[in-house]
């Protein structure tokens, strides 16, 4: 395992700073499907049905693997870094967050790798069947009260969309620090009936450090990895 320096990306925030008002969460609104809202708010993410990959990409090509739920970027920058022929599109509902990750793409002219301002309450119809390699959803927001669960982006019809974009072989990868989450997490899968599911220590998990997990190693958090994979009928 390489130490903790070599795992995080290292990004020149002199250059780049992090923008101050980053909030933790954006309006409520944003967490539920367009379909669910009485009124659709103006700040709301932009619905896509389709989009037009060279658009998007600065090498013009489509995405390979996503990061559902991107945050701040450093895993999203670091493992597209590591891996220059793959993709990545980082999916992620708070603006200035992805403002800040594709202002450095293009500061740095990141071919491969691009952040999407975009609700996955709504599923990700533009992302085609049976073309994603892997997907990672690491360290997603708990909503702890029950009255917020319908808050949380993985339920049913989220991982009907994750096992129909996963290619026959490909992975979804799960990380959370809170033993709650994971059991929920967990739960749905079993019952989705569409996934195996194998627990992984760091060794085994080997990836690039997220925002939060470099929180949760700076503080000796225990966190929960899981690597599931389709079941092919
Ligand atoms: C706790 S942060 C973790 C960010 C990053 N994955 C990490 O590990 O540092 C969870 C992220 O998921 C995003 N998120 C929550 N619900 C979402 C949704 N419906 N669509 C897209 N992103 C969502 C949040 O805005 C937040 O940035």
């Amino acid at each position: 395992m390489l130490p903790l320096n070599k795992r995080q990306f290292q990004v020149d925030f002199t250059k780049y700073p992090y923008p101050d008002k980053l909030r933790h969460h954006v309006t409520s609104h944003n967490y539920f499907a367009v379909e669910d809202l009485k009124v659709v708010p103006p700040n709301y993410p932009p619905i896509y049905k389709s989009l037009d990959w060279s658009d998007i990409f600065l090498n013009e090509k489509k995405p390979d693997r996503l990061d559902i739920g991107c945050g701040k970027g450093i895993f999203l920058l670091g493992i597209a870094h590591q891996n220059p022929d793959k993709n990545y599109l980082g999916i992620e509902v708070r603006d200035t967050a992805v403002d800040w990750i594709n202002n450095y793409i293009n500061g740095e002219s990141v071919p491969n790798c691009r952040a999407l301002f975009f609700s996955v309450a709504n599923g990700i119809p533009f992302i085609e069947s049976e073309s994603i390699e892997a997907i990672y959803y690491l360290f997603p927001d708990p909503w702890p009260k029950n009255r917020h669960h319908k808050r949380r982006a993985f339920n049913f019809k989220f991982l009907e969309e994750i096992y129909r974009v996963l290619k026959s072989d490909g992975k979804l990868f799960l990380a959370t620090d809170l033993d709650y989450v994971d059991e929920y997490q967990t739960k749905l899968l079993i019952q989705s009936k569409k996934f195996n599911i194998s627990e992984v220590n760091d060794e085994e998990w080997n990836l690039p450090i997220t925002n939060k997990e470099s929180f949760c190693i700076k503080h000796d958090i225990k966190t929960f990895k899981k690597i599931c994979t389709k079941i092919n009928f």
